[in-house]
């Protein structure tokens, strides 16, 4: 699998004082709005529309289950598998996160024809 690496932090310093705990922040990277959080268990990022009616999942909240939970009707996702833990059958896509020397980067994965 392949990936757009897009840099977002300069450094780890940066993306700490900017991502909060349990708060989320859209980012917009290659047509994508991403929804990045921290937790107690790491960095993560999945997509902002809920699979379920398209609700900004940004303006939800996390849960100490280490899940999203979505405004609207409250269904629930992992934050690291994106799986649903209550609501059906809905996943997230997620986006990996790497912290390197050089900046911290949000992985896209590439199309079939890009890669
Ligand atoms: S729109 Fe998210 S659970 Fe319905």
């Amino acid at each position: 699998m392949s990936y757009h690496w897009i840099r977002i932090f300069e450094n780890e310093t940066e993306l700490e004082n900017y991502i909060l705990p349990n708060v989320f922040f859209v980012f917009e990277l290659r047509g994508e709005k991403i929804c990045i959080t921290r937790t107690d268990k790491g960095y993560f990022a999945v997509q902002d529309k809920c699979p379920h009616n398209g609700a900004s999942l940004s303006k939800g909240f996390c849960s100490k289950e280490n899940e999203i939970i979505c405004p609207l009707h409250r269904y629930s996702f992992d934050l690291k598998s994106g799986k649903a833990t209550s609501g059906g059958a809905f996943a997230l896509k997620t986006y990996p996160i790497q912290i390197k020397p050089d900046g911290v980067y949000v992985g896209i994965k590439a199309k079939w024809w890009e890669a």
